[in-house]
């Protein structure tokens, strides 16, 4: 059955429900706001980005189940699109089984995304896919033994955190204690478990956006994905993304497969950003966004249908078009400091250059290493595009006020 979309704000409408209004869900709110949806976004403080382009805003804590509950009784969306990974989200899955909404991309998704540990066993232990040797903590001791186990360097994360918080990378037995330290104050939730994690010495890392979608003709579910993307994280965080990212056939075809097999596994219909290890032909999954992904930023640039477009597309029931037409890539800008109401120059020398673009997206406090807006540039090649867009990202100016 494919989709009707009513007329926002009248008996009518195709009400989808965001929670999380960052940046990345201001893009997908955009690209539904062009098909005539009627949007209702919801984060922890106001005017987040994707509240100042949605129709109705809602400030709570989403990770309270109670408060959850109520504004989805409240608003009654067909479509539920969690943006975040702190929700409550044993919520989604009562709401998906009583069949109140749909889930996007699915309750199971985002349950087992939400945990490290949950999408770490079903990539590793049950589908069987090449991961890091790894193990899980939840006591300083076991910590201890299990930092000896997996040996040095290694990488530290706690089961419960995003964007690299509380996350260290460990050199030796000497700053075993203080990264259990680091992990207990960076989780979501206190006293949390962490895993420990086997560096892998890779020649580079990709995100490969991939696309759950129904085929036009045929009703049925595909899998499509967009060219590589190439990027480099500075402590956890995304700092420039490029697409293409050049890498060998098989390991190519190696990364579609490990796509493959875990998007099957996670279910339903939508973008998923699948973070992927590579050495020669060699791949490991790290770990996968059931939702657009930050390093995705980049196909604002290079792709017919950005990687928010493709998202809004999929979720409707639509066809997609993961084609891309332009070599680039992006560069984030920080707020450099701590304030609110801050204000951006320097926008006409950054655009000055007509292969550039900018993103500002409007968050009302930036602190040092807040993502205040992007940077895209398209290139012959992805280092002159890559060139650019970090001259374009450092044109821009922050000043308080
Ligand atoms: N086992 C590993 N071996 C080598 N590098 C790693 C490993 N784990 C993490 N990293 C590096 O740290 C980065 C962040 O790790 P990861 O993606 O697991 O954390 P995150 O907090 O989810 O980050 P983000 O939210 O930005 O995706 C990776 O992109 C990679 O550069
Ligand atoms: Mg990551």
């Amino acid at each position: 059955m494919s989709v009707t979309i009513g007329t926002p704000l009248q008996s009518s409408a195709f009400k989808v429900l965001l929670l999380g209004s960052g940046e990345l869900g201001k893009e997908v709110v955009i690209s539904l706001q062009r098909l005539g949806v009627e949007v209702h976004a919801a984060d922890r403080y106001d005017h987040a980005p994707a509240m100042q382009v949605a129709h109705y805003s809602y400030t709570l804590n989403m990770a309270d189940a109670e408060e959850l509950k109520q504004l989805i009784q409240q608003v009654k969306p067909h479509l539920i699109i969690p943006e975040i990974e702190a929700i409550a989200t044993q919520v989604l899955v009562d709401i998906e089984q009583q069949n109140i909404a749909t889930v996007i991309p699915s309750a199971k998704a985002v349950n087992l995304t939400m945990n490290r540990e949950g999408i770490r066993r079903l990539a590793a232990e049950e589908l069987g896919l090449p991961t890091s040797a790894y193990r899980f903590a939840d006591t300083l001791e076991s910590f201890r033994a299990a930092c000896d186990d997996i040996g040095y360097p290694n990488f530290v994360k706690p089961v419960m955190s995003s964007s690299g918080k509380g996350q260290s990378r460990v050199k030796s037995f000497d700053e075993v204690d203080a990264a259990w330290e680091y992990a207990q104050t960076g989780g979501r939730v206190n006293q949390g478990t962490v895993i420990v994690e086997a560096q892998i010495d890779f020649d580079f890392e990709i995100t490969l956006l991939t696309v759950r979608a129904k085929n036009a003709d045929t009703g049925e579910i595909e899998t499509q994905y967009c060219d590589p993307i190439g990027h480099r994280q500075d402590s956890g965080d995304y700092v420039e993304s490029w697409q293409p990212q050049a890498m060998t056939q098989a390991a190519l075809e190696e990364s579609k497969r490990i796509a493959n097999k875990v998007t099957i596994a996670l279910g339903g219909c939508g973008i998923f950003g699948v973070e992927l290890f590579v050495k020669g032909d060699q791949v490991w999954f790290s770990e996968v966004s059931p939702r657009p992904h930050d390093t995705g930023l980049v196909t604002l640039a290079s792709q017919f249908q950005s990687e928010f477009e493709l998202h809004a597309r999929a979720i409707l029931g639509l066809p997609v078009n993961t084609t891309r037409h332009s070599v680039a890539a992006s560069a984030v800008i920080y707020a450099g400091v701590d304030d609110h109401n801050l204000s951006f120059s320097g926008l006409n020398l950054a655009l000055a250059n007509p292969n550039t673009d900018l993103r500002l997206f409007g968050k009302p406090e930036g602190f040092k290493r807040r993502r205040m807006g992007v940077a895209t540039a398209r290139a012959e090649t992805t280092d002159q595009a890559r060139e650019l867009a970090l001259h374009t990202a450092t044109q821009v100016s922050v000043q308080q006020n």
